[in-house]
């Protein structure tokens, strides 16, 4: 009787349970009523009496043992996830974790929409470009400082000349007028938002890459009043219905006339500020007529054709909303900024 003992106490604990139904099966074969160690109590009474003690003592080590197995087994088992738990489909969902748009890219499409609104529609250009359509169709003088090995990425250069078949990274957005108005006559009413270069030493107010938004539209008896009126109501949707606008003379080789715009400072409301540097006044976007050389080197009539264009640097919109005025954080593309911006767009 000893010995048979002995050999379930081996048993079980060899016994490997590891699922719900082996476990039930090892509870069956050794703790029910009628299992292994049930039939040693039935056993126990033919024991001699000199033995009872110290066989009863020895099933009931035995029977502890199953218990605790037991015991231990069914807990570990409840503590892991069932494979019917996996596939409950009540369980309450887990939420993706979302990231935040870029600020540039919540600035970019806020200037889209706002220009949506008033049936512009958006067309995209090759970043790596052609001499043609970023300077020759834009009338850049051959001599124009700005085609210069200094402001210009070239990615293919026949000779130390200028040429048109150069292959450079486009400077500015205006390369996609020349592009657009090759392929379609008028009314052609658009804005190109996209990424410029330009070979520039990077600080907190430059930086070799940024963006730009370039407007264009060309139709007939288009004015510069046309220009004026869409200018303030983009620069009103964008900083708030009291902005004023400023438009300065400037020069641009495709636009005639030319100008930079100026709105009143958001932050002190032109009082004067560090930000507007005390003249209540913000830089913001060039633009023009569309110069007739322009829309000629394009295939468009100046005869009977007039637009204006305009071109603004995103970084510097980002940089009056957000505050933020080093622009290296932009590129620097680190989560504890980024995660900063929440907006509409
Ligand atoms: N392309 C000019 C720049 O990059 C901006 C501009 C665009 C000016 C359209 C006039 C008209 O500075």
């Amino acid at each position: 009787m000893l010995d048979k003992i002995k050999d379930l106490v081996d048993k079980v604990q060899q016994y490997k349970a590891d699922s719900a139904e082996n476990l039930e099966q090892f509870r069956l074969k050794f703790l029910s009523k009628k299992g292994e160690i049930g039939q040693l109590f039935d056993e126990f009474r033919t024991v001699p009496a000199e033995m009872k003690k110290q066989v009863g003592a020895e099933i009931n080590k035995l029977k502890q043992l199953a218990q605790q197995k037991y015991d231990e087994t069914l807990s570990a088992l409840e503590n892991t996830v069932s494979d019917d738990c996996k596939h409950d489909l009540t369980r309450p969902g887990e939420a993706f974790e979302l990231g935040t748009r870029h600020p540039i890219s919540l600035v970019k499409n806020e200037i889209v929409d706002i220009f949506n609104r008033i049936g512009f529609t958006v067309a995209e250009g090759p970043e790596v470009e052609d001499d043609w359509h970023v300077f020759s169709a834009m009338n850049f003088p051959i001599e124009h400082p700005a085609r210069d090995m200094q402001d210009t990425f070239f990615v293919e250069k026949a000779s130390s000349e200028p040429n048109p078949h150069d292959i450079l990274l486009r400077t500015h957005t205006s390369s996609v007028q020349s592009r657009i108005m090759e392929n379609a006559q008028p009314p052609i009413r658009m804005i190109f938002p996209g990424r410029v270069f330009r070979n520039e030493a990077i600080s907190a107010r430059a930086h070799c890459i940024f963006h730009q938004v370039e407007g264009l539209y060309v139709a007939e008896n288009v004015s510069f009043a046309d220009l004026k009126q869409t200018l303030l109501y983009f620069a009103k949707e964008m900083f708030g219905p009291d902005t004023k606008i400023r438009l300065r003379p400037s020069y641009f080789p495709f636009t005639e006339p030319s100008a930079e715009m100026d709105v009143s400072c958001s932050i002190c409301g032109g009082k004067g500020c560090n930000i507007c540097k005390g003249t209540g006044w913000l830089e913001i976007l060039g633009c023009g007529m569309v110069d007739p050389n322009v829309l000629r080197a394009s295939g468009i009539d100046p005869e009977v054709y007039s637009g204006f264009a305009f071109g603004m640097g995103v970084e510097r919109i980002a940089m009056l909303k957000y505050q933020v005025r080093d622009l290296r954080l932009y590129f620097e593309n680190d989560v504890r900024f980024l995660k900063q911006f929440k907006s509409a767009y």
